[in-house]
């Protein structure tokens, strides 16, 4: 019996592709370019399941050619907005993703975000690099104390409690949040506010943990921005798209909030010329889940989806 194709749209960690390797007749692309549209085309018209990362466009007209032969996108990645949900419903075409095992991972790069925006590290390494440090002085770069701050958390997930539990445990912080629903079985105490408007105005430190497209789209909006106290720094490690990034750029600026951390942008991979010249923001290059642990883990679970997929079982992290 020949084996069910599976085209991967970028370069994975070696154990997960010498897994898929086994599994399936696999295409790879070790030139880790990303895809021309021609090439999206042809794996979703050659192959009987892609995987993709969250890079990759995956529109209507690429679930709905006529010529598609492939059945299932297993997107390394936990965000899908990369993906038309509803195309693919409508396509009959299976999505999974990648929860859980990124988790801890992108939460320590919130606090790690949260302590570079409090303490200052850009603008301080800067000016040591450049030879502007002129020895210890008792008023300089004074940054904030973690110890009795709130944070607040937009969107209480997975990885949105995953980090109040870190700024809780670790730091001695206060956890106010934002989400639809009450999460069951906290082990850490958490206070609800009925509206991100609430959170934003109260939080010392918000940590952004919704996820991109549709409605959240701009859902940082100017508004919501010039709530936040003059004092309180903006972390963003979930999608860039939910922030109105000009809004932000300008209240940096103006010094109208303190300070950001920021993994995600608008139109990764570009960086707006502005906020790369601020110093009150640390800028990283979406690395959120970039250890080689979490990365294999990712790599494994969407293979896992491809493998229950064409074992006719349930998928471990079906989205559509
Ligand atoms: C995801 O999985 O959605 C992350 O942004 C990638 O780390």
């Amino acid at each position: 019996m020949s084996l069910p194709r599976v085209t991967v749209t970028r370069q994975l960690p070696p154990a997960v592709e010498d897994r898929l390797r086994n599994l399936f007749d696999v295409t790879f692309n070790p030139e880790d370019e990303p895809l021309p549209r021609a090439r999206m085309e042809a794996a979703f018209d050659n192959a009987d399941g892609v995987l993709t990362t969250i890079t990759e466009t995956v529109d209507r007209d690429l679930l709905t050619r006529p010529s598609r032969k492939a059945r299932i996108v297993a997107n390394f990645g936990v965000g899908v907005n990369n993906i038309d949900l509803e195309a693919a419903k409508e396509a009959g075409v299976i999505v999974s993703n990648t929860p859980d095992v990124l988790t801890d991972a992108t939460a320590d790069l919130a606090i790690a975000l949260m302590l570079a925006a409090t303490r200052r590290m850009y603008e301080t390494e800067k000016a040591l690099r450049e030879g502007r440090w002129g020895g210890f002085r008792a008023t300089q770069w004074l940054g904030m104390g973690l110890q009795g701050k709130t944070i607040g958390i937009i969107g209480f997930g997975r990885i949105g409690q995953a980090t109040a539990r870190r700024a809780h445990l670790a730091f001695g912080m206060k956890v106010i949040y934002f989400n639809r629903s009450e999460p069951a079985d906290l082990d850490f105490p958490a206070e609800r506010r009925d509206s991100m408007e609430a959170v934003m105005a109260e939080a010392d430190v918000v940590s952004l943990h919704i996820p991109g497209g549709g409605a959240n789209r701009g859902a940082i909006s100017a508004e919501r921005i010039a709530l936040m106290k003059p004092t309180a720094y903006l972390v963003n490690t979930a999608r860039g798209d939910i922030v109105d990034e000009p809004a932000l750029i300008a209240a940096l600026r103006e010094r109208r909030i303190a300070g950001a951390g920021l993994d995600v942008f608008a139109e990764e991979p570009k960086v707006p010329a502005e906020l790369v010249s601020l110093e009150n923001v640390t800028l990283l290059p979406h690395i959120g889940s970039a250890t080689l642990e979490t990365r294999t883990a990712m790599g494994m679970l969407a293979v896992d989806n491809l493998e229950a997929f064409f074992a006719g079982r349930p998928l471990p992290s079906r989205v559509a």
